[in-house]
């Protein structure tokens, strides 16, 4: 595996691959791999020819300086993990070869980022699609695979590559999990065994509602009783629990409606802000 941070060389292995006719691959990251993010390079090895993955930290996608700060990092475990996973390239660029200077350009996502972690984290998802346009910009994939456990964030790229005209298809993986159901996530190396524990109740809960789901009218009755499911659990605190339709991200009111119909949730445990989700109607 290459390991590249500077551009001359990036664009030296592009060029080889794509003169042998090579389909290039993009897993972005920010590190701290686990499960989840080997899962998405097993797809990229399956739908391209040449899988780079990128670790960049990316400082625009945080709200808070401390979560950037604390944010997960471990460059020479990711590196022997991503070797053993068959990865040909990985692009690991500093902060200022991304950002040479402070972008002007703000990306804004319109209506679907206003919401959810739009609305819990200010200016995360224009980081976001600043990273990620940039990441498109220089590696210029043939496909592209991101995780559905940032469901809004999977959504909001899928129309970014539409709206921009990338040449690119996009592939949504699966959430992976813990045995016990909790999803992972580079933030549960911050939890303690008994958090870790507390933390598995946020799936259960999902798993509750999308069971009795039919039974209730409304998204507001629906929730209310997965407030009442999840308040025993000391420790664990809510943030969000919304439903929404996952294509346009309006509220659902009325569960008896059509459409896509996803249950979404962010909580606290341990001072760790977790998400999920769960698709009720398909
Ligand atoms: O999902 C993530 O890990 C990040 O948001 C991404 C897509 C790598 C951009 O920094």
């Amino acid at each position: 595996m290459l390991n590249v941070n500077e551009l001359t060389s990036l664009a030296e292995e592009l060029s080889k691959a794509s003169k042998k006719g090579m389909k290039i691959g993009l897993v972005p990251t920010m590190g701290a791999l686990h499960d989840g993010h080997m899962e998405l390079i097993k797809q990229a090895r399956i739908h391209a020819e040449y899988v780079i993955v990128s670790i960049f930290i990316n400082p625009l996608q945080f709200n808070q300086a401390d979560d950037f700060i604390n944010y997960p990092s471990n460059l020479l475990k990711d590196s022997d993990k991503l070797k053993n996973a068959g990865v040909d390239l990985l692009f690991n660029p500093d902060l200022k070869l991304i950002y040479p200077k402070k972008p002007a350009v703000k990306i804004d996502f319109g209506n679907i980022s206003r919401n959810l972690e739009g609305a819990f984290r200010l200016n995360h998802f224009e980081g976001v699609g600043l990273i990620v346009m940039k990441l498109f910009n220089l590696i210029k994939p043939d496909v592209a695979f991101f995780g559905l456990k940032d469901l809004q964030q999977y959504v909001l790229i899928k129309n970014l590559i539409k709206e921009f005209s990338y040449p690119i298809k996009l592939y949504g993986v699966p959430t992976v999990r813990e045995e016990n159901g909790l999803a992972l996530s580079s933030r549960n190396v911050h939890l303690s065994p008994s958090g870790l524990n507390i933390a598995s109740q946020i799936y259960k809960g999902l798993v509750w509602a999308k069971k009795n789901f039919k039974t209730f009218n409304t998204s507001e009755a629906l929730i209310i009783q997965l407030k009442k499911f999840y308040h025993p659990q000391d420790g664990l605190t809510i943030e969000y629990c919304e439903i929404l339709n996952s294509n346009t991200f309006k509220p659902v009111k009325s569960l008896q409606s059509g459409g896509k119909i996803t249950l979404f949730i962010a909580a606290y445990v341990e001072s760790v802000r977790l998400i999920d989700n769960i698709s009720l109607q398909e």
